[in-house]
């Protein structure tokens, strides 16, 4: 796949360029990250990738930061450059880009165009056809950008923009903490605005990282997508569920009309993802917030992040997770419009036999293992089992009996095997 990748640079390396950076990585494919606080990518340093200084505040920085690289992917996902004209740092950096024959030029654009969503409730559906917040400041500064890209686009660069939902994830090295609602949950800061009756569309950071590789590879040019999962939801839902999910009382209500700050301006929307899907054949593997929220329960228990390899994207091998409650993912009035959920991908490791599955899933061994018995085989003395599939049989009271599946045998007895079995062995310690 490195062979015919072209290298990726990213323009602006922080949360998203770091997980893109480490996915890409995975692949062989070569990574230049481009920021000023250049210390903070060790990690990513330290994975392959090539750290370049840059400040897109100095547009004359951008075409060196491009140079030796034959036909460069191009990431600009730098939030903003106040320093500089409206629209000029992503000009400066496509023009830049389009010197050096890139391959495609992304744009890691925001919903916030379409403005704030506090002032006029609304239910309505966004998509790329939708009209945008020309009357609003925030608003103006993305569009802006998006329109220096579009001018540029017409000399013949291939120009993409993702317009993202709330980005939200597990902490993914030293440098670059979680996203989301989990810690202002902890530390009562998370607020339900106006009863939380607003909608929020969210992106797992993982399925962001997919989609902007998939995007690279077959958007066409001029391409423009929104980008949120398959499920937007009143933010009473989310903030109730994920509160109860942490063992924390229900967030507290507040009044966006009577706060100020940045927190009370509603940007949320529905997001209708249709288009990247179809034009771009995007299937995500946390399709509401229940997905991802679990796996960053994992990944904080002491999970290892997935490598995120594109071969995941294309051929899913992990397993589909019989786990995930399936409860309502999607308020009745947004039925009709969300597609079918895709199957869900399991984030987790696949249990292994004879490896502690609390060292597996939680650091901690918790003296529980898979055990796979073949026929005529006894299980060690000690530990106690329960028979998860096949069948064996047990010595009780001197008498053997057999076992039906799900059967639980105190610790000392005999097991023995009468076809292949699998058993769950309990111990009071890890298992050897
Ligand atoms: N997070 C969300 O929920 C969300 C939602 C919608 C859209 N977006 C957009 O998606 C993009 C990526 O988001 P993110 O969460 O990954 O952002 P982030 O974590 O804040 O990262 C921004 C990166 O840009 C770099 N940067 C900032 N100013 C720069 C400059 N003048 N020159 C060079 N590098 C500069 C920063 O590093 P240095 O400061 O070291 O240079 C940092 O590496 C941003 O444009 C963001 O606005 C995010």
């Amino acid at each position: 796949m490195s062979h015919d990748h072209p290298p990726v640079v990213i323009f602006g390396c922080g949360y998203v360029g770091t997980r893109l950076a480490q996915s890409l990585l995975a692949d062989g494919i070569t990574v230049r990250a481009c920021v000023r606080r250049v210390s903070l990518l060790e990690p990513l340093r330290a994975l392959g990738a090539e750290v370049h200084y840059m400040d897109g505040a100095r547009p004359h920085q951008y075409g060196p930061a491009l140079g030796g690289l034959t036909r460069p992917l191009v990431v600009y996902s730098i939030p903003g450059v106040p320093d500089l004209p409206q629209g000029e740092g992503v000009r400066r950096a496509a023009t830049a880009s389009g010197r050096v024959g890139a391959s495609g030029f992304i744009y890691l654009s925001s919903s916030a165009v379409y403005g704030r969503s506090e002032l006029t409730f609304t239910e309505d559906w966004i998509d790329e056809d939708s009209s945008v917040a020309t009357s609003d400041a925030d608003a103006m500064l993305r569009l802006s950008d998006e329109a220096a890209l579009q001018s540029v686009g017409q000399t013949g660069l291939r120009t993409i923009i993702l317009r993202l939902g709330a980005i939200y994830g597990p902490a993914l090295d030293a440098h670059h903490a979680a996203r989301g609602a989990r810690q202002r949950l902890r530390t009562g800061q998370y607020k339900l605005w106006d009863g939380g009756r607003h909608f929020f569309s969210r992106i797992y950071i993982d399925d962001l990282v997919r989609i902007i590789r998939i995007a690279g590879e077959k958007a066409p040019p001029s391409s423009l997508y929104v980008v949120g999962d398959d499920s937007p939801c009143r933010q009473s839902e989310y903030g109730k569920w994920l509160a109860a999910h942490l063992g924390l009382p229900d967030p507290p209500e507040a009044d966006a009309s009577r706060s100020s700050g940045p927190r009370n301006i509603i940007r949320g929307r529905r997001l209708r993802n249709d288009k990247l899907k179809r034009e771009l054949g995007v299937s995500l593997h946390y399709p509401s917030y229940r997905e991802g929220e679990l796996a960053i329960d994992a990944i904080e228990q002491g999970a290892p992040l997935p490598k995120l390899r594109l071969s995941d994207v294309a051929e899913p091998t992990q397993s589909v997770s019989p786990a995930i409650p399936a409860p309502p993912l999607v308020t009745e009035s947004a039925t009709e419009n969300v597609a079918p959920p895709p199957p869900v991908v399991s984030p987790w490791p696949k249990a292994a036999f004879a490896e502690d599955l609390g060292t597996l899933l939680f650091s901690a061994p918790r003296g529980v293992a898979l055990l796979h018995l073949r026929k005529d085989t006894q299980a060690a003395l000690g530990p106690a089992y329960v028979l998860v599939s096949g069948s064996a049989r047990a010595v009780v009271s001197g008498r053997t009996v057999d076992l039906p599946v799900g059967s639980a045998v105190p610790a000392d007895t005999v097991v023995t095997a009468e076809s292949d079995a699998v058993l769950l062995a309990l111990t009071a310690t890890a298992p050897t």
